[in-house]
């Protein structure tokens, strides 16, 4: 722990320094301070690591065996239950008709899969694979993962006008742009909220189908799912159900654009821990309460309370499983860097930028493209030299939104191509399509800068799979300051996507940065994300819940005494 404390401590102190220095260089001399102070971080960081300690009464790193621990100690061993939208395995069929196993490109999932492997239980998602009902039992379950089957996924079946009306209309064109601020409208329709309300009470069914006890622990994935914890205490009044919204809170005002704002948050609040990834988002969450609902706030312990019956509001930072499994036998960085350079046609010597991400407008692909332009304009010894490749992953291609993306996303790469490319030199390479994590660890572990430049985003893991991914402590994150990762991550260079200059010169930064300045940002990082990983993250969750549930416990018993000793006076 004092290792790691210490390691955090000295790399964030020795790079202070030239932060100034980059500082000074992209604002033109003057020193601004938008990097968060380094004291406060690190005594949050010493006051989390110290409660947590008591709490547990053991120290040392957070794994699996820990979480178990944790899970017994707190929970007894009860059976967790997951449900999201999106399953981590996807069946499909490939051309020849034989059955693959697809695992999806979301942060959701990137995060929770560690957690059930090492918990067990059910997950309960939405069958979306072509090849998924093939492979269920007569309970639409199947065992995952498929070679070691340790947990169970419960599918639920939607139809087609279910999933566009609950998943694509009300999730994804309504609360998604509701809740990023990225100059997309959302749009409201009475028959996508009605889907969405069957839908959730779908989810709430194969819940309560699943339990097997009164007073299961359920953790409720995101924003498709806002009114499901209302309708799981209605059927399970005792049951311990915590909510985690993966995606940034609005602001109260913004919020209520929502016509069925009071509906989505009486819904929420029927979990008795609702999670964010920061602290802002906690508090626009509280305030959007106090404007709509009738409940009390309580500030002070962070919670909302509605007819008695109280729902803590809290930060829990989202993160990875240390070390990532996708790592395993995955060649040294250098040979990863020779055969992507060698896959993609390109010189030896190139430097390399990367992005990935879902091809979506909140990720800021266009900004990070133009700004690669502006690089290109800005620098142009590094014409014929720099290149950057965009792994990028349909999604959502049903909502027009996505696909004007797509367009202009290719749009903007064939255009700054045109503009700077000569011969075999093309300096932007996009590829649209799913790429399996162990290629995508690849290109992170061939990189000399990765580019986040969310224009809004609640953490961002493809941050911390790049810092997880580079072992060899070489390469540069340059990250948007509206990520929820840029409040850890500090040793990136963090910067505004929208203002291209500083981008460019962010990048310019990156490709030009000394190996030992690279390496001690990178060893910080990768201390912070490998001490706060996911199952820390998972630990810290549910040991909350273990004591919210013997408070209930405590009080049910108090109640119940209450009410006999009356009882009998009465008589
Ligand atoms: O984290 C936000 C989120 O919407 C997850 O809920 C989801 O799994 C991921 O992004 C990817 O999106 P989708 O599931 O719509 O493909």
């Amino acid at each position: 722990l004092c290792a790691c404390l210490v390691t955090i401590v000295a790399v964030r102190l020795s790079w202070r320094g030239w932060t100034r220095q980059l500082q000074r260089m992209l604002k033109g001399g003057e020193e601004t301070d938008e990097f968060r102070p380094l004291l406060r971080d690190v005594r949050e960081l010493v006051d989390d690591i110290m409660t947590e300690r008591e709490a547990d009464g053991e120290g040392g790193a957070w794994n699996p065996d820990r979480l178990r621990r944790t899970l017994g100690r707190n929970l007894h061993g009860e059976k967790i239950v997951i449900v999201s939208n999106r399953e981590p395995y996807i069946h499909e069929y490939d051309p020849d008709g034989t059955i693959q196993v697809r695992h999806p490109a979301s942060g959701l999932v990137t995060a929770l899969e560690p957690v059930m492997r090492a918990c067990s239980g059910v997950w309960i998602a939405h069958g979306s694979g072509a090849a998924d009902r093939a492979v269920v039992d007569a309970h639409d379950r199947v065992m995952v993962p498929p070679d070691e089957k340790i947990y169970a996924i419960r599918r639920v079946w939607l139809t087609e006008e279910e999933e566009k009306g609950y998943y694509y209309g009300f999730s994804n064109e309504g609360l998604w742009p509701l809740c990023h601020v990225a100059h997309t409208r959302p749009v409201f329709r009475t028959p996508d909220w009605n889907h969405y309300r069957e839908v959730n009470q779908k989810f709430a069914d194969a819940v309560c189908d699943e339990a097997g006890v009164e007073d299961p622990i359920v953790l409720i994935q995101d924003y498709h799912l806002a009114l499901a914890p209302r309708m799981i205490r209605q059927k399970l009044p005792r049951a311990t159900v915590i909510g985690f919204w993966h995606i940034p809170w609005p602001s109260a005002e913004r919020f209520g654009i929502c016509p069925w704002r009071v509906e989505l948050l009486d819904g929420m609040l029927g979990a008795s821990m609702l999670g964010f990834h920061t602290q802002a988002h906690c508090n626009n969450f509280m305030d959007s309460v106090d404007r709509y609902l009738e409940s009390r706030i309580d500030r002070e312990s962070h919670a909302v309370i509605q007819q008695g019956r109280s729902t803590l509001i809290r930060p829990y930072p989202i993160s990875l499983e240390w070390p990532v499994r996708w790592l395993d036998g995955l060649p040294p960085a250098p040979e990863c860097r020779r055969s992507v350079l060698e896959e993609l046609g390109l010189p030896q010597g190139t430097l390399l930028g990367v992005g990935v991400d879902r091809l979506d407008y909140t990720k800021g692909i266009e900004e990070r493209l133009l700004a690669v332009e502006r690089l290109l304009e800005l620098q142009p010894d590094l014409v014929g030299r720099f290149v950057f490749v965009q792994l990028a992953a349909p999604s959502r291609t049903a909502i027009d939104r996505y696909r004007d993306l797509n367009e202009s996303v290719a749009a903007i790469a064939k255009r700054v191509n045109i503009r700077f490319g000569a011969g075999s030199y093309v300096p932007i390479i996009l590829k649209r399509a799913h790429h399996e994590p162990p290629v995508v660890f690849r290109y992170y572990r061939a990189a000399d800068v990765c580019y986040v430049s969310s224009l809004d985003d609640g953490m961002n893991l493809v941050a911390k799979e790049f810092v997880a991914a580079r072992d060899d402590e070489r390469g540069v994150l340059v990250l948007s300051q509206f990520t929820g990762a840029a409040r850890e991550l500090t040793e990136a260079l963090v910067v505004n996507p929208y203002d291209l200059d500083e981008a460019a010169g962010a990048l310019a930064a990156a490709l030009s940065m000394p190996e030992d300045e690279q390496k001690a940002r990178l060893r910080s990082m990768r201390a912070f994300v490998a001490e706060f990983n996911i199952y820390r993250w998972a630990g810290r969750m549910l040991r909350d819940a273990g004591r919210l549930r013997r408070r209930d416990r405590l009080s049910g018993r108090l109640s119940d005494r209450f009410r006999a000793a009356f009882r009998g006076a009465e008589a």
